[in-house]
């Protein structure tokens, strides 16, 4: 059971604001806050790198920390700075030839397809999108379908930057192992929200930020890269932390995930990382994703039930992230009311998702993305605001 009081005690502007922007910032709660406090008065009292030695330890238990979110191992866990660079991290180790193929779906994020498309440019490799079956999810028959020789990557996005949609990312990952095809999986909207377990996944490398559903700092994230997939990637840049220099003329290699890593970090916001993981964890990640689910269906549900309102979200059981538009407002203008009336949610543009965004002819959608922590008052709240502007 979540005690909702204590959490939200933890997390102090749930007392004055309606915060349902978690797929954007979730609100950090103040075990994460204090860590990271922690740490910067104690590099200003001694200094950054004694505060790092002293504190050794606790930074070292982070990658135990995410190893145990994901299921996987430390050393299978790169600490850094975001999502998308952990993300280009794995993928721009993989090597492409002409004619290679990139297999990806509709709802890919942004910053993946346009990395797609560079290296597509420099290497003449391709991509290929496959198909959504009637719900929106991937079409796991299709992508089976499309599987040949020149397949060299399946890369997706587990949930969208722009709504419900969970991917089938496990039965991917099925498809990847039985071709024996490299899978990199961005759970970058999926963790903190719901289970994400590497091995029941079957994926290779796997992507993710600390500031969304996990409700850690911004400036955070982290890449998985299974061990035996590891050892044979070469990381797109390194430095002397990533492959010490050994001799002369040779730098060797770290063993470990952290071959991607650098050598200078933002020591603080990792220690507030981990302390996010640690709450997530002590709460229970299964019922932190049934509450998101229980939230995010009332609030779908109430908001279908209004004049002028269309929702967006795709798939059989969308998650909490909420998408809708509204007959007669731009996004902007119905996130601008919702603010005003001290209730924070956000907007997608459909750059952030283009191959979805025209498939479906989307405009701006209104994104609303409650948490654990937010009520079922919180959720009518926001039901009630947009009932209240009428449509136009
Ligand atoms: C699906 C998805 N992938 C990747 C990212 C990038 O994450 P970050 O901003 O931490 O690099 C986002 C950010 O919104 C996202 O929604």
């Amino acid at each position: 059971m979540i005690d909702i009081d204590q959490i939200r005690a933890d997390t102090p502007a749930t007392s004055r604001i309606t915060y349902l922007h978690n797929a954007g910032a979730a609100l950090m709660p103040t075990p994460v806050v204090a860590a990271m406090k922690q740490h910067i008065d104690l590099e200003s009292e001694i200094g950054g790198y004694a505060a790092a030695d002293r504190e050794s330890d606790r930074l070292e238990a982070v990658y135990g920390s995410v190893a145990r979110l994901l299921n996987g191992a430390p050393d299978e866990i790169a600490l850094v700075e975001n999502a998308t660079v952990a993300w280009q991290m794995a993928f721009y180790a993989l090597p492409f030839r002409a004619g290679d193929r990139i297999l990806t779906a509709e709802a890919e994020y942004a910053a993946n397809y346009v990395a797609f498309l560079q290296v597509a440019k420099r290497t003449g490799a391709v991509i290929d999108i496959v198909p959504s079956d009637a719900s929106g999810e991937l079409d796991t028959d299709a992508l089976e379908y499309m599987m040949d020789e020149r397949v060299k990557l399946i890369a997706i996005t587990w949930v969208p930057t722009n709504g419900g949609l969970i991917n089938p990312a496990a039965s991917v990952g099925r498809i990847a192992r039985a071709h024996g095809i490299p899978y990199l999986l961005d759970a970058c909207q999926a963790i903190g929200q719901m289970q994400v377990d590497v091995e029941a996944i079957g994926c290779d490398m796997l992507s993710a930020t600390g500031r969304k559903f996990l409700r850690g700092p911004r400036g955070t994230g982290f890449l998985y890269v299974r061990r035996e997939l590891l050892k044979t990637l070469e990381p797109p840049m390194i430095d002397h932390f990533a492959a010490p220099w050994v001799s002369r003329d040779e730098y060797r290699l770290r063993d470990d995930a952290r071959r991607f890593e650098t050598w200078e970090n933002n020591y603080a916001a990792r220690l507030g990382l981990g302390a996010a993981v640690d709450y997530a964890l002590e709460i229970g990640i299964a019922p932190i994703e049934q509450r998101c689910r229980v939230l995010a269906g009332r609030l779908r549900g109430g908001l279908a039930a209004l004049p002028g309102i269309n929702i967006r979200d795709l798939g059989r059981a969308p998650g909490a992230i909420v998408s809708f538009t509204l007959d007669g407002y731009e996004a902007d203008a119905v996130v601008a009311s919702a603010a005003a009336a001290g209730i924070t949610i956000g907007a997608s543009d459909p750059s952030s998702t283009r191959i979805d965004a025209e498939l479906r002819a989307l405009p701006h959608v209104v994104r609303a993305s409650p948490h654990y922590y937010n009520t079922e008052a919180e959720i009518d709240r926001l039901i009630g605001h947009v009932a209240s502007l009428a449509p136009r």
